[in-house]
């Protein structure tokens, strides 16, 4: 039988609407039920996986067919587009950053009630913070639970490639946006900082951070537009004030990075996880990296055929996650 763990995990999965969690739950208790001698019922167990999993990708092609379709023409490689299925719940978060994206996503779903008392939802947010703590990630959880498909644009590649002719490449993303309804992530603006201090032609780099700023302010799409930057201070104080929200993303606490190991280990039979050490070692990583450390323990397992994760492996997978210095990467 499946252990009280395994079946906690199975539900949460089903309530967080993940299929791929809820399938390698499953694919986790019939290895359990083998090991135990029970057989027949792993061999049923993995069949009916096996079905569920074929259904499950044939309906998620066929989802992919929504309006909008790959970036074609002048706008392929400006614009990468994905469809993605992260949820709000998949993130820890400090409660307020939680309250305000929900508020965002109330305000999205009822923009035509807002709209008929001359009000708008919000639309432009600024997500700043330290990488690794899950700005990229909001914009996929957005655009997920509001089945909106994700488009980025690179804004080092638009510099870049585009030297000159950066502003009208920029007014081709707007213009798609009043086209194709999506949520628009430009990631990485402190891209215009590193250029900045890297000595590129500042006068070039200006002119797009201006026309940026004035597509902002004069965009009424419809679409969401959500700006991205690890480098909150080279940012100009002008781009705050045109956005409806400015989030402040941070490192994780003791309590989040608790929620984090759990959530993520949560497949894996109960554990004694001495929360004091293993917290220790989590100080000061991140929410990505203290992922990946369990992403690297889980794996560690897995290839042993356990079902358990010895806290060790973990603060190990965390230790080897820092650079030799010992500080986080
Ligand atoms: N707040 C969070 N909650 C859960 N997982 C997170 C969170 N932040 C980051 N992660 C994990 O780390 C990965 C990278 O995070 P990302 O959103 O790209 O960070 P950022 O854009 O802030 O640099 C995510 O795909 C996710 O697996
Ligand atoms: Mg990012």
């Amino acid at each position: 039988m499946a252990t009280a763990q395994q079946l906690k995990a199975l539900i949460e999965s089903f309530t967080e609407n993940n299929p791929d969690r809820f399938l390698s739950v499953a694919s986790q208790i019939a290895a359990h039920a083998a090991r135990s001698g029970k057989e027949k019922l792993a061999q049923d167990l993995l069949k009916l996986i096996e079905q569920a999993r074929r259904a499950s990708n044939a309906s998620r092609e066929a989802s992919q067919v929504v309006p909008i379709t790959q970036p074609t023409g002048e706008l392929s490689g400006l614009v990468s587009a994905a469809f993605p299925k992260t949820r709000l719940t998949d993130m820890v978060l400090p409660t307020a950053i939680n309250h305000r994206l929900k508020r965002v996503l109330v305000e999205y779903r009822q923009s035509d009630r807002l709209q008929l008392h001359g009000l708008s939802p919000r639309r432009k947010l600024l997500l700043l913070g330290p990488p690794g703590c899950g700005k990229s990630m909001t914009a996929s959880v957005i655009a997920g639970e509001l089945h909106l498909p994700l488009l980025t644009v690179q804004f080092h590649t638009l510099i870049t490639k585009f030297m000159g002719e950066t502003a009208a490449k920029l007014r081709l993303v707007f213009d798609a946006m009043a086209k194709s309804r999506g949520v628009y992530l430009f990631d990485e603006f402190d891209a215009i900082g590193a250029h900045r201090q890297a000595g590129h032609d500042v006068g070039e780099i200006r002119r797009v951070l201006n026309s940026f700023l004035v597509f902002l302010e004069q965009d009424e799409s419809g679409s969401m537009i959500i700006g991205a930057s690890n480098l909150v201070e080279m940012l100009d104080a002008a781009l705050f004030r045109r956005f409806d929200d400015v989030l402040h993303y941070g490192m994780p606490t003791r309590d989040m990075a608790k929620r984090l190991i759990v959530s993520r280990l949560a497949a894996f039979k109960s554990t004694r996880w001495q929360w004091k050490p293993t917290l220790a070692a989590a100080e000061g990583m991140s929410h990505a990296d203290i992922v990946k450390a369990c992403e690297d323990a889980a794996k560690e397992a897995v290839l042993a055929d356990r079902d358990t994760i010895r806290p060790s492996e973990l603060r190990r997978a965390m230790l080897h996650r820092r650079t030799p210095t010992g500080k986080p990467c």
